[in-house]
């Protein structure tokens, strides 16, 4: 047996709680994998709360997208994207379903080498905001001599679009809040705080001009601000304001209304994470971790919007 998060109903943290699920052996082209961290992502309460519909067939719903572990059993003809994979591998797994628990069964397709320098909190938060900022710099072209501006900088997101910008010999210029500016520096990027006054400091950082924008927050303070400064709609996208951006003729990416999935392109830049994880040109910023038993507590915390990357719920 597994211990799983599950959400019994339709609302807040309060509806979810931990149930004993069976695990069974894993069939052709799957693997069981021992967890030790769950990554937590917005989107794991959003689906809770009834953001994406409220279908009650969905319930209850077992959380989680994410996650790092141990391989315990390998079925038969189980290869991973990277390789074939075996019992005692330490492996991250995404995307998968159920990633809040204990052991978990996982499609082999989704089962990764963890990344040596990575502990098993940072390796389960590598990847949903990892290929979302993928997705990102290459919908928006970012390049070497670009200027792009990331808002919601210091987010899970917005912390890997910096690195993955700042490696591709871009200048970046990311918004947070002051408490956050420093890591941003040493991350390569110069912080910038938002709110009022915000489009004339980065006019000020920038008076030649800004050629990108990559929007990790959602507000309309960041897609009013992309729009002033990039006159191409094209190198302007948004992750989270699926409405303005659809409006506004910009790049709407992820599995919202309008928005491009981009699955092909977000699955291909797995490997090219880890490749960069490994030699430590991708750095996961874990804020906290929590047990599984303080799912809830994790989930407030997130809620919050203001955590410093990630949070991980570990086993
Ligand atoms: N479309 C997709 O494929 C996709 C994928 C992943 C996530 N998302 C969505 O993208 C959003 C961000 O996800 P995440 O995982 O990065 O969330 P997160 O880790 O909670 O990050 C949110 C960040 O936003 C910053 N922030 C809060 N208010 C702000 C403001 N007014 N202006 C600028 N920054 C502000 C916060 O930093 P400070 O503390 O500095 O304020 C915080 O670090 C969520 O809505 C999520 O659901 C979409």
């Amino acid at each position: 047996m597994a211990t799983a998060v599950v959400a019994t109903a339709f609302g807040g943290p309060e509806v979810l709680s931990l149930v004993e699920v069976p695990v069974g052996q894993p069939g052709p082209d799957e693997v069981l994998i021992e967890v030790r961290a769950a990554g937590v992502n917005p989107v794991d309460y959003k689906i809770y709360a009834g953001v994406y519909g409220t279908d009650p067939s969905s319930l209850p719903m077992r959380l989680g997208y994410e996650a790092s572990g141990v391989v315990r059993a390998v079925g038969e003809g189980a290869e991973g994207p990277g390789g074939p994979l075996h019992p005692g591998d330490e492996v991250i797994a995404y995307p998968v379903r159920g990633a809040y628990a204990t052991d978990l069964v996982a499609p082999a397709s989704s089962v990764l080498a963890k990344p040596a320098g990575l502990s098993f909190e940072q390796a389960s938060g590598l990847m949903l905001t990892g290929v979302t900022a993928a997705h990102a710099i290459h919908a928006t072209n970012v390049g070497v001599g670009d200027t792009v501006v990331v808002h919601g900088a210091a987010g899970g997101v917005g912390l890997m679009v910096v690195q993955l910008a700042v490696n591709a010999r871009a200048r970046v210029i990311g918004t947070a809040n002051e408490n956050n500016h420093d890591l941003l520096r040493r991350l390569g990027a110069e912080p910038v705080s938002y709110g009022e006054g915000l489009l004339d400091r980065i006019r000020a950082l920038a008076p030649d001009g800004v050629d990108a924008a990559i929007d990790c927050v959602g507000t309309d303070e960041a897609m009013d601000t992309s729009l002033a400064l990039v006159a191409d709609r094209g190198r302007v996208a948004t992750i989270a304001a699926f409405k303005r951006g659809t409006e506004a003729g910009v790049k709407v990416l992820g599995m919202g209304p309008g928005g491009d999935p981009g699955a092909e392109l977000r699955a291909a830049a797995r490997v090219d994470l880890l490749r960069l994880a490994e030699k430590g040109m991708l750095k996961v910023v874990v804020a906290a971790t929590y047990p599984l038993s303080e799912v809830a507590a994790a989930h407030k915390a997130l809620a919050t919007g203001h955590t410093r990357g990630k949070i991980a719920l570990v086993s």
